[in-house]
């Protein structure tokens, strides 16, 4: 006869939530978080505590990539794993994993893959804590000042000594949280975690200490704390970029310049519309990004700029920094020359620039030349830009 020393422990990972508030475009656990998804932080928090039969629940559809990151977490361990596929509510996905519990398992565990950065000793101590008739759960304790709240009157202080913030995993005796579940799916109730409902069937739940680390990516802000937690979260530094352009005073018609037309100023010459402001702050922006420069992207070799105003230049130019995965922080740009004068029309031309540029932040100034050089002598026009953008995380 064997005698078995250490409870059989199975522990649910679910992982088959949309991530809406992070929107990422993908469900949150695939989502990359330092050069892994996010599931695959969750599951080496797992895989570093004792032997446990794991179970992911995966996004309907996705179930092959979960298998795989399950599978290359397990290398070398050769734990039983497998993936079931998840439901529309995490109860549902909770009661999904719990059918896929081995017979002979004792104690489940049931931890959000949005916990990304669980340590091992929290799943440890979880396991090892759940008793034959108690759930056990981590919390941390509350920092914030906490207000009752009556629409957007504050109704009541609440005394935040005895509360809690829950995290996962959530551990409890198997037989006890199988009936909780079964109990809720007849009643049609919905918990927002498994001690809730665990509780709601009577059961008792134990609070041990939790850990910082073990909170839910939720939000894009978290993402970006736990990258600041993995170490790659110096926050990624902006970038600057340089712009200049100069253009003489010729051709028909009236000016255009900073975005906007000027009646009954003389225009300036060039392949387009010999907007030097727009020209120079794309130089800047594409310089910024490492994009190369103006000719480059619309010089003469791309007709359709022929006569083209600043705002199809900005808009395009925008749009190639976001696919290189740069926002535009702020674009500031000095004019030289005798004319126009810019001061009457400043907060218009700014705004006409930064409406191109996504609503970026444009501001203009600009100065005469006292007489002298080329600008001064009113041949022309010479504008510098400088742009700070910003990596997007
Ligand atoms: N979860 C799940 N099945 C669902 C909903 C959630 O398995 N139908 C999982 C998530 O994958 C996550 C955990 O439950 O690991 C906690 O849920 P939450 O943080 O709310 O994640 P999402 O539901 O994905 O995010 P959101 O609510 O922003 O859409
Ligand atoms: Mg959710």
């Amino acid at each position: 006869m064997t005698v078995q020393q250490t409870p059989s422990i199975a522990i649910i990972v679910v992982a088959a939530g949309s991530g809406t508030r992070l929107g990422a475009g993908a469900p949150k656990a695939l989502v990359a978080l330092d050069g892994r998804s996010v599931l695959r932080h969750a599951l080496d928090g797992v895989f570093g505590a004792r032997r446990m039969q794991v179970i992911v629940v995966a996004p309907a559809g996705h179930e092959q990539s979960v298998a795989d990151e399950l599978a290359d977490a397990n290398r070398g361990r050769g734990w039983r794993a497998s993936v079931v596929t998840g439901g529309e509510t995490r109860q549902q996905s909770v009661a999904a994993g719990l059918a896929a519990v081995d017979r002979g398992a004792e104690i489940v565990l049931v931890h959000d893959a949005a916990r990304a950065l669980t340590p091992p000793a929290q799943v440890e101590a979880v396991a090892a804590s759940v008793t034959s008739d108690a759930g056990v759960i981590p919390a941390l304790a509350v920092v914030d000042t906490l207000k009752r709240l009556d629409g957007d009157v504050v109704a009541a202080a609440v005394d935040r000594s005895t509360l809690a913030a829950a995290q996962t995993p959530q551990g409890f005796p198997r037989a006890a949280l199988d009936a909780a579940y079964a109990r809720a799916l007849d009643a049609g109730e919905e918990y927002t975690d498994d001690a809730a409902l665990f509780a709601a069937a009577g059961g008792p739940v134990r609070c041990i200490t939790g850990s910082e680390r073990a909170f839910k990516i939720t939000t894009p802000a978290d993402l970006q704390r736990a990258r600041m937690l993995l170490g790659s979260g110096n926050p990624p530094l902006p970038r600057i970029g340089v712009g200049t352009d100069v253009h003489a005073f010729g051709g028909e018609g009236d000016l255009w310049l900073a975005g906007i037309e000027w009646p009954g100023e003389q225009p300036l010459s060039g392949h387009s519309d010999g907007d030097a402001v727009a020209h120079a702050i794309v130089d800047a922006l594409l310089s910024a990004a490492g994009l190369g420069d103006i000719g480059q992207h619309f010089g003469t070799a791309h007709p359709e700029y022929a006569g083209a105003h600043a705002d199809a230049f900005l808009v395009r130019t925008e749009r190639m920094l976001a696919e290189a995965g740069f926002a535009i922080g702020s674009v500031s740009v000095q004019f030289q020359g005798n004319r126009p004068r810019f001061s009457a029309r400043r907060a218009e031309a700014e705004a006409a620039l930064s409406a191109a540029l996504g609503g970026a932040s444009v501001s203009v100034s600009a100065t005469t030349t006292d007489g002298l050089g080329f600008t001064g002598r009113g041949e022309g026009v010479a504008v510098t830009a400088v742009a700070l953008i910003v990596p997007r995380t």
